[in-house]
């Protein structure tokens, strides 16, 4: 659900993907170290230098295995820097002709991209030769690492992160992954069932043979945030000191909903709305849109913009409510968790793999996506409510520690890897 390319599909005679499913319960945690051994060396490959979601899965994943890793990225960005600090080695292949090809890039564009392409996935295969994995982890590295395969001849993996249904993705990019997976993917891991369900569809495969991994949340993160000393807190981020805040954390983009927000805060006189990240992929124009709402709704005063921030621990258990708005199927939603994680409660949007993570009025509370008075109502019922809203998030809390935690992650992520390298 951001910017790739569209390239004609190339199809290769090369052995189907067999995966196994790897959603069986957690083995006893295990260290970042000993993770690092147990991993066969892998060539990480990510499209973008944002801090998106994907990135951030990553970010954990290449961070613990920095000795026998590295990373490519195919635009350069804060991602890199990120990744340099945990002791990754990261290289930014990177052509301008192939970024400027997105979703709905012309037939002219494409045919023009075509020379860079090519040089990127040479590029990229040159340097999976060195590794004995290639770990693909955003769509378009998925086509460039994929299409190299008979020059790499390396065992690939995919990090599903998408839901892949034609409400996302136009038809052609849809083929592409679909062939793709068929004939030069040997290991696919999907985020959530979702995504997993919506592969199964796109390729034909029965339900529950694509694994999922879910994304792992470090809670100890937001555990260390003293958050007993609310105004302190609050006075620290400049954030109004004694008003109700929901909080909304995510990269501003229609389909993340930050306007069902907006049209929620105008019915709740008193309460105010914190929208937390920056529009990552190009769509500044629904930022001014969302800020042009708040004028139109009378609300402004109430609505603080505050751009992308690093602390999302401290912002978080700054908010009285976590809320979550997205109007198309979210395919995990790593935000959901870190509310949870923060130990406050959570207005989730019902839909994809967000109904994997909340269970409605036992540890968050879910509502029908796109709706905003329904929105509305579940923040007065909790605001009314502060010892419901309490318990919601006590269980949070436990969830999120027990269902989502990193070690789970990379466990599960490194026998995925090492099945693949078998
Ligand atoms: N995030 C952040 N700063 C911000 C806004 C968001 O670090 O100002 C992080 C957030 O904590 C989460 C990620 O960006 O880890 C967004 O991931 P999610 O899976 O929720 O959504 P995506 O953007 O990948 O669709
Ligand atoms: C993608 C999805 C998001 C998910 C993240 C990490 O960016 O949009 O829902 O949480 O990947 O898997």
């Amino acid at each position: 659900m951001r910017p790739t390319i569209d390239v004609s599909p190339l199809t290769h005679s090369l052995p189907l993907a067999q995966p196994a499913l790897l959603d069986t319960p957690a083995t006893p945690s295990i260290s970042a170290a000993s993770t690092a051994l147990a991993m066969p060396s892998v060539l990480f490959v990510d499209q973008s230098g944002q801090l998106g979601g994907a990135e951030f899965a990553l970010l954990q994943l290449a961070g613990s295995c920095t000795a026998r890793s590295q990373v490519v990225l195919l635009t350069d960005g804060p991602f890199r820097a990120r990744l340099e600090a945990l002791g990754a080695r990261v290289q930014v292949i990177n052509d301008a002709r192939v970024s400027g090809v997105v979703r709905q890039g012309s037939a002219l564009n494409c045919l023009r991209a075509v020379p860079g392409i090519l040089r990127q996935v040479r590029a990229i295969a040159t340097r999976a030769r060195e590794f004995d994995v290639l770990f693909l982890n955003t769509q378009k590295a998925l086509v460039l690492g994929a299409l190299g395969k008979p020059l790499h001849r390396k065992p690939v993996i995919w990090y599903q992160h998408d839901i892949l249904t034609r409400q996302h993705f136009g038809r052609v990019q849809l083929s592409i992954v679909k062939w793709l997976v068929r004939f030069a993917v040997d290991q696919v891991v999907a985020n959530s069932q979702a995504s997993a369900q919506s592969l199964a569809v796109l390729t034909g495969r029965a339900a529950d043979s694509v694994p999922v991994v879910y994304n792992g949340i470090d809670a100890s993160a937001f555990s260390r945030v003293d958050g007993a000393d609310m105004a302190a807190l609050r006075r620290r981020l400049a954030l109004p000191e004694h008003a109700w805040l929901a909080g909304l954390f995510g990269r501003l983009a229609p389909w993340k909903g930050q306007h069902i927000a907006l049209d929620a805060l105008a019915r709740l006189p008193g309460v105010h709305l914190v929208l937390v990240g920056a529009p990552l992929f190009g769509e500044d124009v629904y930022a001014q849109r969302l800020h042009q709402q708040a004028e139109q709704l009378g609300i402004a005063e109430r609505v603080h913009f505050v751009g992308f921030q690093d602390d999302v621990p401290a912002w978080m258990k700054a908010m009285d409510v976590i809320l979550h708005t997205s109007t198309e199927p979210e395919p995990f939603g790593r935000v959901i968790v870190e509310g949870m994680a923060a130990a406050r409660p959570v207005i989730a949007a019902a839909a994809g793999g967000v109904t994997e993570i909340v269970r409605h009025r036992h540890n968050g509370w879910l509502v029908k996506p796109g709706d905003a008075a329904a929105l509305a109502a579940a923040i007065g019922a909790l605001r009314a409510e502060p010892a419901l809203a309490q318990r919601l998030a006590k269980q949070a809390l436990a969830d999120a520690q027990h269902e989502f935690s990193v070690e789970q992650y990379l466990q599960r992520m490194t026998q995925a890897i090492a099945q693949a390298a078998r």
